[in-house]
C-alpha cells in the first residue's frame, strides 16, 4: 500500500504582536515569570474583525500553493479548532467555500492542541482507504476571543494563528505511524464551561465569565509530560525507532519547560532536536503544530530522509503522536 505524504505546508499568523511587555501593563504579571515559566516572549493577537476561518483561508491557500494543487484539486477538508466562527456550519464548511473548493466533504473536528495530528491521521486513513486522493488539513484558533485578559494564570499562555496542510499518495516517505488517545475523566483540567447544551449562554454566564478557557495548568503540566512521552513511544516502539532515530521533534508548543522534560524522558537533546517557536506565538492550540511543522521545514531543520516525531497534548484530555519520513 502506498503511504500518505505531506504535499505541501502553509502558515498565516495575525500581524499584531503582544508582548510580555504589554502584557505587564494589563494583569499583575512580569516578562520573567511568563519567560521563565513558559518561554513565551510575545503572541499574535487576530483582529477584531478576522474570524478561525479567515486565518484558515489564508493558511489553506500557502498550503495549495506550495503543494502545486488548487483549490478544485482538494476532496476532502478537515479543520481542527476548538474556536470555530460559530457551532454551525462547520469552519471546514466556511472554509470550503471561502476557498472555491468543490462539493466536497469538510468536518471540524474538536481535539484542542492535539487538532493538527488527528487531522493528519484521519487524512492518512482517507486517503490510505482510497476514499479521497488530496486532503486539506488545517488547524486554525482564534484563542484571544476565548482568554479571559484578567486572569493572569491564562492569558499569558495563549496566541491566534493557523497552519495548514495538503496531503496525497507519496512514492517514498510519508507518514509512517501514528499513535492516538484520550481520557475524558480528566476533561476539566480544561475546558471552556458555557455556550453548550449543559450551560446555555445567558446573562449569568457572561458575567462569570463562563465562555473563556478554565485550566488547571499545574495539575495538566504533570499530565502533558507523562502522557506526551508515552505517546511518543507508542508511535515509535511498533516502527523499532529509538531517540537518537528521530531527526527532529514537532510537538506542540504549550511550555518550554514541557518539552525540555520530553526530551530528557527520550534521552535526546532538546537544543538539537526539539524544534520551538513558543517564543514567537505562544500556545496557539491546534495551530501550535502545524505552524511549527511549516516553519521547520521553510528554515531548512528538515530535509529529505529526515525522520520527523510530532507529539501534542491538549484539552479532552487528547494526546497524539504521528511519524513522519520527509
Ligand atoms: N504571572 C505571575 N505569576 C503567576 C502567573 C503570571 N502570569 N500565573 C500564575 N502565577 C502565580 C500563581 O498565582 C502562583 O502563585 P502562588 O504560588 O503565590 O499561588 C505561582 O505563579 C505558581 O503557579 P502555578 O500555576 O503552579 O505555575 P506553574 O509553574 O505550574 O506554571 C503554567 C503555570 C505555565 C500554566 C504551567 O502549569 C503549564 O504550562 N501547564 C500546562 C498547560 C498545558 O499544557 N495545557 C494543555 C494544552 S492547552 C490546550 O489544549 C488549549
Amino acid at each position: 500500500m502506498k503511504r500518505t505524504g505531506i504535499l505541501g505546508l502553509g502558515k498565516y499568523l495575525p500581524a499584531n504582536i503582544l508582548t510580555n511587555a504589554d502584557l505587564e501593563r494589563m494583569v499583575n504579571t512580569s516578562d520573567e515569570w511568563i519567560t521563565t515559566r513558559t518561554g513565551i516572549k510575545q503572541r499574535r493577537i487576530a483582529a477584531d474583525n478576522e474570524a478561525t476561518s479567515d486565518m484558515a483561508v489564508k493558511a489553506a491557500k500557502s498550503a495549495l500553493k506550495s503543494a502545486g494543487l488548487e483549490p478544485k484539486d482538494i476532496d476532502l477538508i478537515i479543520v481542527a479548532t476548538i474556536t470555530p466562527d460559530m457551532f454551525f456550519p462547520s469552519t471546514a464548511c466556511l472554509l470550503q467555500h471561502k476557498l472555491g473548493a468543490g462539493r466536497v466533504a469538510a468536518f471540524d473536528i474538536s481535539v484542542a492542541c492535539s487538532g493538527y495530528v488527528y487531522g493528519l491521521t484521519i487524512a492518512d486513513q482517507f486517503i490510505k482507504s482510497g476514499f479521497c486522493k488530496h486532503a486539506l488539513v488545517v488547524s486554525a484558533e482564534k484563542l484571544s476571543g476565548v482568554t479571559d485578559w484578567e486572569d493572569r494564570s491564562t492569558c499569558v499562555l495563549f496566541g491566534d494563528g493557523a497552519g495548514a496542510a495538503v496531503l496525497g499518495q507519496v512514492e517514498t516517505g510519508g507518514i509512517l505511524g501514528a499513535a492516538l488517545g484520550a481520557d475524558g475523566s480528566k476533561g476539566d483540567l480544561l475546558q471552556l464551561p458555557a455556550g453548550g447544551s449543559r450551560m446555555p449562554a445567558s446573562i449569568k454566564t457572561v458575567e462569570n465569565k463562563l465562555h473563556t478557557i478554565k485550566m488547571e495548568g499545574n495539575v495538566l503540566f504533570k499530565h502533558a509530560v507523562k502522557i506526551m512521552a508515552d505517546a511518543a513511544l507508542a508511535v515509535t516502539e511498533p516502527l523499532g525507532l529509538k531517540g537518537d532515530d528521530i531527526d527532529i521533534i514537532i510537538p506542540h508548543q504549550a511550555n518550554i519547560r514541557i518539552l525540555n522534560a520530553l526530551a530528557k524522558r527520550m534521552g535526546v537533546n532538546p537544543e538539537e532536536k526539539v524544534y520551538l517557536n513558543i517564543e514567537k506565538y505562544g500556545n496557539m492550540s491546534a495551530a501550535s503544530s502545524a505552524v511549527a511543522l511549516t516553519e521547520a521545514v521553510e528554515e531548512g531543520r528538515i530535509k529529505k530522509g529526515d525522520i520527523i516525531l510530532m507529539d501534542a497534548f491538549g484539552g479532552g484530555l487528547t494526546w497524539g503522536a504521528l511519524v513522519i519520513e520527509w
